[in-house]
C-alpha cells in the first residue's frame, strides 16, 4: 500500500493557499491510489514547539539517561521522523513569508534532523538517511522570486531536504498572488494546470 505525507505550513492551516494547492495534487493521488494512506500534518492547526536549548538536548540525550520530560520531547521527534520513514510520497504545501519559510515549517525540520537518526556524518560529510521517497512542494508567493536571486526560499529547502536523504524533489510555484487580480488568477491557474500534469501519469499508471 502506497502512502502519502501531506505537510501543510500555511498560518491558515488549510485555507492557505499552498494547502489547496497540494491538496490538489493529494486528490489526484488518492484517486490514482484509492486503497493508498494519506497522513496529514498540519503544522499551522497544530504547530511544532520552537527548538530550545531543553528541546535539543533531550534529542541528544542518551536514550537510557534521559528523564521523561526528555523522553516526551524525543518520542515527539520520533513521531514526527516515523511519519516521513512510512511515506512513499510527500506532498509539501509552502508559504512564503517574509523571505522565507514559515517558522512553523523551520521548528519542524529542527525536529527532524535528528544525527544518527535522519542523517549521519562520515568522512565524506553528512549523508542522508530518509531515502527512496519522492517529494513535491508547492510553493504560493505574494510576489515573484523563482529563479532570482532573491529566492532563497527553493535552494534551502532543497538543500534541507537533500539533507536527510530526500534528494528527489520536485516544486510548482504559483507566485505573484498579491499582485492584482489577474496575476493571481494567471498564477492558480498555472499551478493547477503543472499539478495536473504532475497526477495525469500516476492515474494513467494506476
Ligand atoms: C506573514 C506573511 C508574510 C509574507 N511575506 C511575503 C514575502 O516575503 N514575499 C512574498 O512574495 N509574499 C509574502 N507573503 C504573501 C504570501 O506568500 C502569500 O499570501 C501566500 O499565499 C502564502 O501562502 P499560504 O496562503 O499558503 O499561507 C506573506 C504573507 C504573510 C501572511
Amino acid at each position: 500500500m502506497k502512502k502519502l505525507l501531506q505537510i501543510r505550513a500555511s498560518l491558515f492551516s488549510e485555507d492557505g493557499q499552498s494547502s489547496r494547492l497540494s491538496e490538489q495534487f493529494v486528490a489526484g493521488w488518492r484517486a490514482a491510489h484509492p486503497d493508498g494512506a494519506l497522513t496529514v500534518r498540519d503544522l499551522g492547526a497544530d504547530p511544532v514547539p520552537h527548538l530550545t536549548a531543553q528541546r535539543f538536548g533531550a534529542l541528544l540525550a542518551k536514550p537510557e539517561e534521559r528523564t521523561a520530560e526528555q523522553q516526551e520531547v524525543a518520542d515527539f521527534s520520533d513521531a514526527l521522523i516515523e511519519e516521513l520513514r512510512q511515506a512513499d510520497v510527500i506532498a509539501l504545501g509552502l508559504p512564503l513569508y517574509n523571505f522565507g519559510v514559515p517558522s512553523a515549517l523551520k521548528a519542524y525540520f529542527d525536529h527532524i534532523a535528528r544525527a544518527g537518526v535522519t542523517f549521519r556524518y562520515t568522512e565524506q560529510g553528512p549523508v542522508g538517511l530518509l531515502t527512496g521517497k519522492k517529494v513535491y512542494v508547492f510553493a504560493a508567493r505574494g510576489g515573484r522570486y523563482a529563479g532570482t536571486a532573491l529566492d532563497t526560499q527553493t535552494g534551502y529547502v532543497r538543500d534541507f531536504l537533500r539533507f536527510i536523504g530526500l534528494g528527489d524533489v520536485e516544486f510548482v510555484y504559483a507566485e505573484g498572488l498579491n499582485m492584482g487580480e489577474e496575476s493571481r488568477q494567471s498564477a492558480l491557474t498555472g499551478a493547477q494546470a503543472a499539478i495536473e500534469q504532475l497526477v495525469t501519469p500516476l492515474r494513467a499508471a494506476a
